[in-house]
């Protein structure tokens, strides 16, 4: 596969998605071709099981096993052929969520998600089930929007009805930012921490910036 993956987190409240369609944007008048996309959700399977994971009750473990089955279906259906077409894959979430949503947040076990990562991410089929971290897909580049939760939790308190992970007191968006924390630290090289907790004019210049650092938009 010669295709892009760029993978974009943060807490609920952070302000990411402006910037990602500014950069598909940005992208596509670079020439290239943009596949954007989200998670949970991006196939018609995995936008049902969205409904699901952010309004019906559940446990964690239950949570975890619906948004590896709704990343499963969007890798087959969507990202593996977009990357296999060569174009970009702007996919706004990924696996990292999962660990800090799932794993930080509800404090469901780690290495249960990284035997389901394994499983769900293996590139080779079902004989590499389980092995290493390098046989898995993973996007080449995470952007992270960090903000403080008290920052982002004033941000959602002036927009529309909170969905289950919206209306999580700030100490839920605590463990959560610990989370991705621990995914950065775990894989610093794929990780782009921008801080969001600024000016949005300000945070897209430091997209932009990083952007062009790693070769994925040309300098202006
Ligand atoms: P969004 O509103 O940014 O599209 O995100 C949907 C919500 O789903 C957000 O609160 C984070 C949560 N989520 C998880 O809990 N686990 C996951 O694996 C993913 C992808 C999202």
């Amino acid at each position: 596969m010669n295709g892009l993956f760029i993978s974009f987190e943060g807490i609920d409240g952070a302000g990411k998605s402006t910037h990602i369609d500014a950069l598909a944007q940005a992208i596509k008048t670079q020439g290239k071709v943009v596949a954007l996309t989200r998670e949970p959700g991006g196939t018609p399977l995995a936008e049902q099981l969205r409904a699901l994971i952010l309004n019906a009750p559940m446990d964690a473990m239950t949570e975890a096993l619906l948004v590896f089955a709704a990343r499963r279906d969007h890798l087959q259906q969507v990202i593996a052929p977009a990357l296999a077409r060569d174009e970009v894959v702007l996919c706004d979430r990924f696996t990292d969520a999962t660990f800090a949503y799932q794993g930080g947040g509800r404090g469901f076990d780690w290495d249960v998600l990284s035997v389901l990562e394994g499983w769900v991410q293996a590139q080779a089929g079902p004989a590499s089930f389980g092995t290493t971290a390098a046989g898995l897909l993973q996007p080449h580049l995470t952007v992270w929007f960090d903000v403080p939760p008290a920052v982002a939790a004033k941000r959602l308190s002036n927009a529309r009805l909170p969905d289950k992970f919206e209306s999580q007191p700030v100490d839920f968006f605590e463990k959560v930012a610990h989370g991705y924390a621990r995914r950065m630290a775990a894989e610093p090289e794929r990780f782009i921490r921008i801080d969001a907790n600024q000016a949005p004019e300000l945070v897209w210049k430091d997209v932009a910036q990083a952007m062009q650092t790693r070769g994925v938009l040309l300098p202006c």
